[in-house]
């Protein structure tokens, strides 16, 4: 990759984005095996530095790095010397000074993956593992991933896929990043939420935009759907629970005008009952859980190619 930090989907060319995720697939093809462990990244240092909960992300940035051998600081804002008012420059400096050559950040506030990136206070790789509403860009890597497994035609090319993303996007970073690279492999991405949750500015983005999720979900290949992010909403964007959920949730109903070879996405942690059935969660085309599994070996490819680790065998070994 021609890039040393990975902030943004922008980062990425097509070609690369699709190296990516043949790499993702050989060490999946390796790791898959009784040894899950490769030497690739013996003696490096990888810090998650969290400013924001998470489960999924950090934890599988934390399997990610500990499969290739890399050493792992977990940094967690609560409970640090950031609640004595540090800033984000001796954080990262601090952790530097312990050895970090990757910081994984996560942060609420959009922007923040390329302040530490650019401001020249580190010299470590930088990867956004979430900025405030911007983007999420391993995220719509592991969700690009998971598609083409089930899409196998579609392997160096998604034209004629049609995803369609569901929900809050307003408040979404992974609808950002995922509208980004999805339509820069070739798919069709429709946004599909009340006019209350589309940002303004999204004539700017690769996408169509729909109100009616009952007029779009025929046809989608792909449906994603968005957590309600009740945490950063300060306003009222839809009347009550129940009509959103009547309106643009995945209800059981919905379920069954899918096309049978479509499947169903979350990124994760789901609203269960608002914005996706049980139902629909747990059904035999919702691949939630795939999602997850696939952004260990997405996120060990990230880190693979940033930190340029030794050559990866062609098996797993005992390291
Ligand atoms: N998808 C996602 O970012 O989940 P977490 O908030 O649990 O990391």
């Amino acid at each position: 990759m021609h890039t040393r930090n990975l902030l943004s989907i922008k980062d990425l060319t097509r070609v690369e984005a699709f190296e990516l995720l043949d790499t993702a697939h050989e060490l999946s093809r390796i790791t898959d095996g009784a040894i899950k462990k490769l030497p690739t990244l013996r003696g490096r240092t990888v810090v998650n530095l969290f400013f924001e909960d998470s489960t999924r992300t950090r934890l599988s940035f934390e399997a990610a790095a500990k499969r290739l051998s890399a050493d792992v600081i977990n940094f967690s804002a609560k409970g640090s010397s950031v609640s004595k008012g540090e800033s984000l420059k001796d954080t990262a400096q601090t952790l530097e000074a312990m050895g970090a050559e990757l910081i994984i950040i996560r942060h609420g506030a959009s922007g923040s993956a390329q302040r530490l990136a650019e401001s020249g206070w580190i010299k470590a790789h930088v990867v956004n593992a979430g900025d405030g509403t911007h983007e999420h860009p391993t995220q719509a890597l592991l969700d690009a991933f998971t598609i083409r497994s089930h899409f196998p035609a579609h392997k160096t090319d998604f034209q004629g896929l049609r995803i369609g993303i569901v929900g809050d996007i307003l408040h979404s970073r992974v609808a950002r990043s995922d509208a980004l690279l999805l339509t820069m492999l070739g798919a069709k991405v429709t946004l599909i939420a009340p006019p209350t949750l589309i940002p303004i500015g999204v004539e700017s983005w690769p996408v169509n935009v729909s109100y009616s999720l009952d007029e779009e979900i025929p046809a989608l290949d792909a449906v994603m759907m968005l957590r309600v992010q009740s945490e950063r909403m300060d306003d009222a964007f839809f009347p009550t629970e129940r009509e959103y959920s009547r309106d643009y949730g995945l209800t059981t109903e919905r379920l069954r005008a899918l096309k049978k070879s479509a499947i169903i996405m979350h990124p994760g942690p789901m609203n269960r009952g608002l914005e996706i059935s049980a139902a629909s969660a747990d059904s035999e085309q919702s691949v939630i859980l795939e999602q997850v599994a696939n952004g260990v070996v997405v996120r060990m490819a990230v880190l693979y190619l940033l930190m340029g680790g030794a050559p990866i065998p062609t098996e797993g070994v005992l390291v």
